[in-house]
């Protein structure tokens, strides 16, 4: 185990591999993963249902059951490699260095508890804090995510809080004994819209206030564009392209970002209608031979079924994992988008 160094990034993964033996055959749920991330950053996380998002935050965490998947791979936390941590070490990291947040927060929180011993039963657990402190710091966390009234707050029920609220609940949570990472996956998925937005620009105050690293998954580009600084695009367990939010929102390099960018409504995107990306997901048992998006690229040629590609970068940090060289893939974009406006 190496120890904590200077000038390290907050997060930095390489190489990742998550793979299921099944009585099928092996799943290779995560299959070659790289990125990075620096802490006041949000790095949001794109990709359909099954691209192995989840999957790969939960391996971050040491929350794969190691008897059922083989990982491989590198994962440098706060310059630490704890891809092969203990349990021990990982639950110490998990709670106090690294806080998260699941789409649903009723599974997560227990109904049976009040909230606010709920967020101090974390503080106990990985401090040495006495009942009253921890109780102190619960309601001190609830104020932090807006929650109102909350020495009240902090004594009522789950099923007493709205959908909102509980997600607030769920970040005080995450963020009671302020750690330097806050895994979000999916955390305004079941809420509506107005809601959604109100989450995602709290979690975006506390990135700021507490200059936390922030990564944020989602099935939705549109979802993590306005607070994410980086964007990785996640295509069969593997990044298809990564890069700052403006170079993958306005010069997208792969055809599969292409398809996700005109099947989510933006205004600085020209094509309003919604089209969604032919055919389906491949089989993560026997994926296609070369590109895994292959099957389903409108630009699809011979070389790319021969190997898998390497994620190259194309200069400043954008990069993307597609043959095509980025002067045609420059006219290929061009006359897609004429044909769109076309109404073709
Ligand atoms: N224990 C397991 N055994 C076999 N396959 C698994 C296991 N856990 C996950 N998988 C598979 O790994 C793939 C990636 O799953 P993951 O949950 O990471 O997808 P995701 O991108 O988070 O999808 P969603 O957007 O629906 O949340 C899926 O095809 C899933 O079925
Ligand atoms: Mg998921």
């Amino acid at each position: 185990m190496s120890s904590p160094r200077e000038g390290h990034k907050l997060l930095e993964v390489r190489d990742l591999r998550v793979h299921f033996p099944t009585e099928d055959g092996v799943v290779k749920a995560v299959d070659g993963s790289s990125f990075a991330l620096d802490r006041g950053e949000t790095l949001g996380v794109v990709g359909e249902s099954g691209s192995g998002k989840s999957i790969t935050f939960l391996t971050v965490m040491g929350l794969i059951n190691r008897s059922s998947a083989r990982i491989s791979g590198s994962v440098l936390f706060e310059g630490e490699e704890i891809i092969d941590a203990s349990a021990a070490r990982l639950r110490d990291i998990r709670g106090k260095r690294i806080g998260m947040i699941f789409q649903d927060p009723m599974t997560s929180l227990h109904p049976m508890h009040r909230v606010g011993d709920q967020i101090a039963e974390v503080v106990l657990t990985h401090t040495g804090a006495s009942k009253k402190e921890a109780a102190r710091l619960a309601v001190e966390s609830l104020a932090e995510v807006g929650m109102p009234s909350p020495e009240t707050r902090a004594r009522q029920y789950p099923h007493e809080f709205s959908g909102g609220m509980r997600q607030r609940a769920m970040i005080a949570m995450a963020l009671v004994l302020k750690p330097s990472l806050l895994i979000a996956d999916e955390p305004t998925t079941a809420l509506d819209v107005t809601i959604q937005a109100q989450i995602l620009e709290l979690i975006d105050e506390l990135k700021e206030k507490f200059n936390i690293g922030v990564v944020l998954v989602s099935h939705s580009l549109a979802t993590i564009a306005d607070v994410s600084q980086d964007v990785m695009v996640m295509y069969a367990g593997r990044p298809a392209e990564l890069g700052a939010r403006d170079q993958v929102f306005q010069d997208a390099q792969h055809p599969y970002t292409w398809g996700l960018l005109e099947s989510v409504p933006r205004p600085d995107v020209r094509v309003e209608r919604l089209i969604p990306i032919d055919g389906q997901p491949p089989s993560l048992i026997t994926l296609p031979p070369g590109c895994a998006f292959s099957p389903r690229c409108r630009h699809v040629r011979p070389e790319c079924t021969a190997a898998v590609p390497e994620l190259r970068d194309r200069g400043s940090g954008h990069l993307d994992a597609c043959i095509i060289e980025p002067d045609e893939k420059t006219r290929l974009r061009e006359e897609r988008l004429a044909a769109l406006e076309a109404g073709a």
